[in-house]
């Protein structure tokens, strides 16, 4: 009989895909395979090739990009000097979550796909795909294919004589067991934390951008390393926020653990899959049920499936036991969805609503899912502030239809931050880079927080290349209110160091856009763009203005340039190819 070990390694970027891979991992160990599941980046890539048997799950985002945690994996997998024959000892299948509506959907999943073949791994089950525009897409794809995935799979590697299938509703041991220690308390302040990749800095300062009285709250916020710290313009910070410590003490009373939330313990892995660490590796080994809920356990996310599913075996009324397992059958996806989605309901909020939850304090491992780190693009030039790391950032707070007002986990976190307070901070590259020759125009465009990249361009090419063709369109609502960073713009301008096009929208009857601005220059976009071959650079927050943006571009080719609609299109597209249009945009 094969060997009856399974890996599931998943490349997730909001947590989709994670959710995916943990329930393969539950249903692998349900059907007795041996199983671990491990983000790509953070598994071993040399001990690839002794895997028998591998279930990738992986989302693509945007346009056709693979996720953050999956670059490693397939930098090293796309290598020209792999053999053919590399992987002829591995079985595997994919599944990929995706957004049909992007041409590209799927596509990380299907390249990796098409590489595992090509390197001689066997596909013992076809690949899954799920649909983001579907709300019930990814259930609908994926109760079938997983049934489907563990049937083939049981042909090959059959269940050990006189064992069978464990029951889906089976409450398996935890991953961990809480050792409580004997000894003081540990307090909140005096933990020690890091994060991989991450390096030690502290708030230095923090500035409101928006006039007091404007809606909304954008942030200009300096962070300060002890040691020098290297990154290129146009690169992402990664930070680790802290959940609110009035929602962490008001969930640990509604959970009878507020008594001992600040007792120390060790974590002690139960040992069924044979891990050493079953958590992530730079979870600490002695913590409290503070430090969890604060650091490293979310409890203020919409709860995804696998949540309810989990709490169902926790309740002791049949009333809510059947309602929490309703929420998890396909014909309860609609009930889940106006319940959760729709209204933003929090992990906190539904423990609080199901009255008769009770989880023992060892199944907390198992049952809430991580923080999840938030990327933010680099607002600086490290050339022009050594040591230093800016940020500007919306502070998120909206209403729906609860009560409670929704804030953002890590931007609360961040406007509760003090002067000094310390934080790690990960620098991981982004998907816009400056071109290699300072004489090259650059044609910027970000309104709103999309400036944020922008202002490590301007200061890079400003400080260092001593650069002159140096274009910004920003874009606010109103100049006196929400122009982010205006002073600095028109010192620049007024040295002959950049050209700033401010579209302040609301500021006149008739709204004004950066594209409207775009149209306006068209004989100077034509210029910078076709006969100095200039960079086009275009981020911010719409969904809708980085098309509009490139429709402009396009207009000013065929305007000034006297190109067709068809072959304006296609310039564009073929510098979007080269690495002269390049856009990181958000929704
Ligand atoms: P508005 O809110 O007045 O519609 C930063 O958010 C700026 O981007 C605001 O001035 C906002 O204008 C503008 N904005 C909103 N939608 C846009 C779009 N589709 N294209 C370009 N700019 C847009």
């Amino acid at each position: 009989m094969e060997q009856r070990s399974l890996l599931v390694l998943y490349g997730s970027e909001t947590g989709n895909a994670q959710d995916v891979a943990e329930r393969v991992g539950r249903d692998a160990r349900r059907h007795h395979f041996k199983t671990r599941v491990v983000a790509m980046d953070a598994y071993d890539i040399a001990t690839l090739i002794e895997e028998p048997l591998v279930i990738f799950v992986c989302s693509t985002t945007g346009q056709g990009v693979e996720p953050r945690n999956m670059t490693k994996l397939w930098k090293t997998l796309l290598r020209a000097d792999l053999p053919a024959d590399l992987f002829d000892g591995m079985d595997f299948a994919v599944f990929g979550l995706g957004d049909s509506s992007y041409a590209r959907y799927n596509w990380a999943a299907k390249k990796l796909q098409r590489r595992l073949q090509s390197l001689g791994a066997r596909e013992i089950w076809e690949r899954g795909d799920a649909d983001d525009q579907h709300y019930l897409g990814l259930d609908g794809a994926l109760d079938p294919w997983i049934d489907g995935l563990f049937r083939v799979l049981l042909v090959t590697y059959p269940l050990p004589l006189g064992v069978s299938v464990v029951p889906k509703d089976y409450l398996y041991p935890p991953r961990v067991q809480l050792e409580f220690l004997d000894g003081p308390e540990l307090p909140l302040s005096e933990a020690p934390f890091s994060f991989p990749g991450s390096s030690p800095a502290r708030l230095l300062r923090m500035k409101r951008l928006t006039r007091p009285d404007w809606y909304q709250d954008v942030r200009h916020i300096e962070f300060e390393y002890d040691k020098d710290v290297s990154y290129s313009p146009g690169d992402i910070a990664v930070l680790h926020p802290e959940n609110d410590p009035e929602e962490v003490q008001r969930f640990l009373q509604r959970m009878g653990w507020a008594e001992t939330a600040d007792k120390p313990f060790r974590l002690v892995p139960n040992d069924q899959d044979g891990l050493e660490r079953p958590l992530p590796e730079y979870w600490p080994e002695v913590m409290t049920l503070r430090i969890a809920f604060t650091r490293y356990l979310d409890i203020l996310g919409v709860p995804r499936r696998s949540f309810f599913e989990s709490l169902a075996n926790f309740t002791t009324e049949e009333m809510e036991t059947e309602k929490l397992r309703e929420f998890c059958s396909p014909e309860g996806q609609d009930d889940l969805y106006a319940y959760c989605h729709r209204v933003r309901r929090t992990i906190a909020e539904v423990v609080t609503e199901f009255r008769s939850v009770l989880i023992p304090q060892n199944y907390v491992f198992d049952v809430f899912p991580e923080v999840r780190p938030r990327e933010f693009s680099i607002a600086s030039s490290v050339k022009r502030h050594p040591k230093q790391v800016h940020l500007c950032v919306a502070i998120v707070q909206y209403k729906t239809k609860l009560k409670a007002p929704r804030r953002g986990v890590c931007t609360s976190w961040l406007t509760r931050l003090r002067e000094g307070d310390p934080v790690q901070i990960a620098i991981e590259s982004g998907t816009m880079h400056l071109p290699p020759l300072p004489s090259t125009p650059i044609i910027l465009v970000g309104p709103g927080t999309g400036v944020a990249p922008m202002r490590s361009f301007i200061e890079d090419r400003i400080y260092h290349e001593k650069s002159k063709e140096n274009t910004l369109y920003f874009g606010c609502r109103s100049l006196d209110a929400d122009c982010h960073f205006k002073e600095e713009w028109s010192s620049y301008q007024d040295k002959g160091q950049l050209v700033c096009r401010t579209a302040a929208s609301r500021d006149q009857p008739k709204k004004v856009y950066v594209q409207n601005l775009i149209i306006e220059d068209a004989a100077r976009i034509w210029k910078l763009v076709h006969e100095n071959k200039g960079y086009v650079l275009v981020s911010g927050s719409s969904n809708k203005m980085p098309l509009a943006v490139r429709h402009a571009v396009e207009e000013a080719l065929t305007g000034e340039g006297k190109l067709t609609a068809e072959d304006a299109k296609e310039y564009v597209k073929r510098m979007e190819m080269s690495g002269r249009w390049q856009e990181e945009c958000w929704s």
